[in-house]
């Protein structure tokens, strides 16, 4: 047999099998952190029945959530010494090696999914996507988890109520300097790590999604919930580049034509999620939920303000204006 890896790697498989039936079958392990039930989680499933239909069978996509393969602080590695041959991670985890993306990052720039779908289609996240060449990765699209939320375990609604509040964020310098910003102490952790950091009383809150929230259960201990939609999560949807290269043109155009098949419904499974969930969570007697009215929000948005000429001062100084002119 040949092999297409080391055989020590997950990915070593036969690419010339002898065996009928097992002939040019290839498997594409695709890793990611969080529970089946969310828009990542289903996103995946659907993209792996989409290219197993496409190709007969032949091109295999094998999903492994949860952090079950590889954690937020090791997939990227994974993923760059094709141990892993694709991941998703939420962009913001990916603006230490590209810190331009930290444009997607800002708050209060993005107000609505209509935007947020405009956004990731454009030309902005186009070029964002571009730039994974330079670190040698291939960016395939970017899916959504809609709007970031503030869930905590206590209620967090005028913005001094972020004071020395210890708030779990994703590893960014520009969501480190939001909640520095915001007078919050933030601490960067692996999302597969919070629930643990919770009850080991390590934070007091965080900002994600409302899927993100109800799927790991976060809001059993952080019951007081600000629907501030603040920010966004999106994901970068990545493959190892020296697989890439080396997939048959056949398989490469079934990946991009499956993943352009289901762009519009992934969004669209975005929306729904986070408004069942939102539903879920209204209807537990435990859990507090506020709506950020219009004075705490420019109260926030005052606080945060600096954060746009950070970025454009020390970061680039032409994707926020690019970004902008988009959204308007
Ligand atoms: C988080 O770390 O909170 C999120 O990026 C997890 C995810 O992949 O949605």
């Amino acid at each position: 047999f040949g092999y297409r890896q080391n055989i020590f790697s997950p990915t070593a498989l036969p690419y010339d099998d002898e065996q009928e039936g097992l002939k040019d079958q290839i498997t594409i392990h695709f890793s990611h952190v969080v529970a089946e039930n969310t828009p990542k989680g289903i996103a995946a499933e659907k993209f792996a029945q989409l290219v197993e239909e496409k190709s007969d069978g032949h091109l295999l996509v094998q999903v492994y959530p949860n952090s079950m393969l590889y954690s937020d602080d090791n997939e990227l590695d994974a993923l760059l010494k094709n141990d892993v041959q694709m991941i998703a991670p939420t962009i913001s985890k990916m603006t230490d090696m590209l810190p331009n993306w930290q444009v997607l990052d800002l708050p209060f720039l993005i107000e609505n999914n209509e935007q947020l779908k405009d956004v990731l289609n454009g030309n902005v996240s186009q070029s964002l996507l571009q730039e994974l060449e330079t670190v040698h990765i291939k960016g395939l699209t970017f899916w959504s988890n809609g709007f970031k939320q503030i869930a905590s375990t206590s209620p967090i609604l005028e913005v001094e109520q972020f004071n020395g509040k210890r708030i779990r964020m994703m590893p960014s310098n520009i969501l480190r300097k939001q909640f520095h910003l915001l007078q919050a102490e933030p601490i960067a952790t692996p999302f597969g790590n919070v629930y643990r950091d919770l009850q080991n009383h390590l934070v007091d809150a965080q900002e994600n999604t409302i899927s993100n929230i109800y799927s790991k259960q976060f809001h059993t201990m952080e019951n007081h919930i600000t629907l501030s939609n603040h920010g966004i999560l999106a994901y970068a949807v990545l493959m190892n580049e020296q697989f890439w290269n080396e997939l048959d043109e056949k398989y490469q155009q079934i990946i991009i034509e499956s993943l352009e098949e289901m762009q519009n419904w992934q969004f669209e499974q975005a929306q729904k999620f986070n408004e069942q969930n939102l539903q879920d969570l209204q209807s537990d007697p435990n859990v507090t939920i506020y709506e950020l009215d219009e004075a705490n929000k420019q109260q926030w948005k005052e606080k945060l303000h600096p954060i746009y000429e950070h970025y454009k001062n020390t970061i680039n100084d032409q994707y926020l204006d690019d970004l902008l002119d988009e959204l308007n």
